[in-house]
């Protein structure tokens, strides 16, 4: 295949150091290691906190500018000839709670080691190239995913979200304070700057690409969501006199409303995602009847039909299983699916195919916050295999080849759109 690339891009994407990109993603796992080897280092916390300063001290290493928005999400600036709307990419710095060392972290250090190519390379470009870590994707912690790319974009504003009480009672907005006060010495800008175009490198979480033996994805499309929390109200009672006639249990309530909801998004094409990640109950005694059960759904779907249809019925469904109990059913998220153009689509797979490098399209079964920067700029995301297709979960690898590949690609493809006026 004859090469699409510029030399400089070619050159750019050679300057790449698998090594060099292996040690900052190692350094990076030491914040927040966990003992199983995997990472716990969610939104706005300690860890964050340490993860961002460790970025930052980094990139003034390198003399490039520092900035954070409202949001709090990190900004990492490699000036161009001109002052111009700069190439942007990136992914998010949150993981979940017992999460692994390269969701998230690698599409940030992987545009981090771009630039620094670039330098090795001796590469200036016509655009500045920028690397961005973006605030709260996971909501493990706040139950608002990708809170840093959605407020960015404009698509919902950063206000929404301040209110947000996190899993150990602490309100977003606090915690968002404390992060933006531990930087007092970074620029602030505002939310919603102008970008050229975005790519976000992420490991694929799936076990496509490592069952193909191909390096790369070009990610063609992310599929819809809807979050909903559902907590069922029952009486309290002893769990030695009450007689089993009359209950108000409201665990066995939210059991009833699951195994309803379960039928309802039975899918023999398995295409639906249905998912009770997280389930509560008060007082939480072994010898008191239950009050209170909350649990979460997250129901995904690449149909925006399907998830308006189905998306609708679960307050009812889950209303009918728990009585006599009672159920309060709240979205707490929705995400449209969207595809990203299909010039930027190419723009990967060309430059993959030119790097001598497999490349097949592939949508994207998780949300990333890809899914919100394209509804402000021209989007694409590269998609590099890890093993087993394990992630949210400790034992999440991914080869240092594979993650250089991965960065390879889209170094070229920045110089390329870096250079274009
Ligand atoms: O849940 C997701 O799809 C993303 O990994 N946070
Ligand atoms: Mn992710
Ligand atoms: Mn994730």
């Amino acid at each position: 295949m004859s090469s699409k690339l510029t030399q400089e891009a070619t050159a750019a994407a050679a300057a790449v150091s698998a090594d060099r990109l292996w040690s900052t993603l190692m350094a990076m796992a030491e914040i927040g290691a966990r003992p199983d080897g995997g990472v716990c280092r969610q939104a706005l916390t300690v860890e964050d906190r340490e993860a961002r300063d460790l970025l930052i001290g980094w990139a003034r290493g390198r003399g490039y500018g520092v900035s954070v928005d409202p949001a709090a999400n990190l900004f990492v600036r490699r000036p161009g000839r001109r002052d111009v709307a700069p190439v942007l990419a990136g992914s998010h710095m949150d993981s979940q709670p017992a999460g692994g060392r390269f969701d998230g972290i690698y599409g940030v250090l992987a545009a981090f080691e771009a630039l620094v190519a670039l330098d090795e390379a001796g590469i200036e470009t016509e655009r500045p190239v920028d690397m961005v870590a973006w605030t709260n994707e996971e909501a493990g912690r706040f139950a608002c995913g990708c809170t840093g790319s959605i407020s960015w974009s404009g698509h919902a504003p950063l206000e929404d979200f301040l209110p947000v009480v996190g899993t150990d009672g602490v309100v977003l907005r606090d915690a968002l304070e404390e992060t933006l006060a531990a930087a007092p010495d970074v620029e602030r800008i505002g939310l919603g700057s102008e970008v050229h175009a975005y790519i976000e490198p992420h490991i694929e979480q799936g076990p496509v690409l490592e069952s193909k033996g191909l390096p790369i994805a070009a990610v063609t499309s992310i599929q819809g969501l809807r979050w909903f929390s559902v907590e069922v109200d029952g009486r309290a009672g002893h769990a030695g006199t009450t007689p089993m006639t009359g209950r108000k249990d409201a665990f066995q309530g939210a059991l009833r409303a699951i195994e309803a909801l379960n039928a309802l998004m039975a899918d023999d094409t398995d295409t639906v995602r249905f998912t009770v990640g997280r389930i509560e109950v008060e007082p939480n005694s072994p010898n008191t009847i239950p009050s209170l059960a909350r649990f979460t759904v997250d129901f995904r779907h690449p149909e925006e039909a399907v998830l308006t249809a189905l998306g609708d019925r679960v307050a009812d469904v889950a209303a009918e299983a728990a009585a006599p109990c009672t159920v309060q059913v709240t979205q707490t998220s929705r995400m449209a699916p969207d595809a990203f153009p299909e010039t930027m689509v190419a723009l990967i797979e060309d430059a993959a195919r030119s790097l001598d490098l497999g490349v097949i399209r592939l949508a994207s079964g998780a949300f990333h916050d890809a899914l919100f920067t394209a509804k402000a700029c021209p989007t694409a995301m590269i998609f590099v295999p890890c093993r087993d297709g394990i992630s949210h979960h400790p034992a999440e690898y991914a080869k240092p080849e594979d993650l250089a590949a991965g960065t390879r690609v889209l170094t070229a493809c920045l110089v390329e759109l870096a250079n274009r006026i």
